[in-house]
């Protein structure tokens, strides 16, 4: 009797998770067909766009099980790929802001590597504000502003380091090649580009599963297994050279892209 309690909790538990997640997602792309949006931000899920959903959903625990509970692995390759860089006094990018530990534990790092100049940006205000609520600790040592991926203020070549943490999934296809081609731009000579996104799994059950998962709630991710893979979008620009991990039967990627000087 009560294990079928906690079967039942658990089972509606589960499925009140998974109706949160498709509201937040999927559903506000729905959703942003009706409601008049920006153009440019039509594709920006209400989990990041709405404060209180933001200040709600920013919890570790939620974007590693999204992320398959590899996000403590893919954070610690960009930490150590930030270092390889050693970013003593370099001018160091991060576009758009990321959920959990990631900011706070990239900014420390480039604080204690003497990196000269640090700043973070985002489509969304309220993504700026949560982050800079989130890096109170190191406060005027880094910079936040809006911009957006696909159309970046920056000069060309300004940028040493330039960190992508799931972005790219996020947005349409044109938009993904507007986003690659902007941060191309801007990367210094010999610069790095950090990408971490999702990666086309190994094992056919696990591409059969990502592929619903996509479906269902992130229509624009599938396009990173072919034609928006990272090193396959860098290196056919020309002038790129890739280094790639890849994690948990290769859903994941970390790649660490370096433009010829
Ligand atoms: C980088 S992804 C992070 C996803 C991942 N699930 C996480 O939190 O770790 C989400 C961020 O991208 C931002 N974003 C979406 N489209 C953008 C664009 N065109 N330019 C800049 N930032 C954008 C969103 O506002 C949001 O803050």
């Amino acid at each position: 009797m009560s294990s079928s309690i906690v079967g039942m909790a658990f089972s509606a538990l589960v499925c009140v998770g998974l109706g949160y997640f498709f509201l937040v997602t999927r559903g506000a792309l729905i959703a942003n067909t009706f409601v008049p949006r920006a153009q440019d931000r039509f594709h920006v899920y209400w989990v990041y766009s709405n404060m209180g959903l933001i200040k709600f959903s920013d919890r570790k625990t939620w974007v590693a099980a999204v992320l398959l509970f590899q996000y403590d692995r893919l954070v610690d390759r960009v930490v150590s790929e930030i270092k390889r860089a050693s970013v003593k006094g370099k001018t160091v990018l991060m576009t758009s802001c990321a959920f959990g530990d990631v900011m706070p534990k990239v900014v420390k790092t480039l604080i204690r590597g003497g990196a000269e100049h640090i700043c973070i940006t985002d489509l969304i205000n309220n993504e700026l504000i949560h982050a800079g609520k989130k890096l109170k600790d190191f406060q005027g040592k880094f910079d936040l502003a809006e911009a957006d991926a696909t159309c970046m203020p920056n000069e060309d070549g300004t940028v040493d380091i330039n960190l992508i943490f799931f972005l790219f999934h996020e947005l349409p296809d044109a938009s993904k090649a507007l986003a690659f081609s902007e941060a191309a731009r801007l990367t210094a000579p010999g610069g790095k580009l950090i990408i971490a996104e999702f990666h086309r799994p190994r094992k056919r059950i696990m591409r059969m599963l990502g592929r619903l998962y996509f479906t269902v709630f992130e229509p624009f991710a599938l396009s990173m297994w072919g034609r928006y893979d990272p090193v396959h979008c860098l290196e056919s620009m020309g002038g790129w050279t890739c280094e790639r991990a890849t994690y948990f039967f290769g859903n994941f990627q970390v790649v660490t892209a370096t433009k010829s000087a």
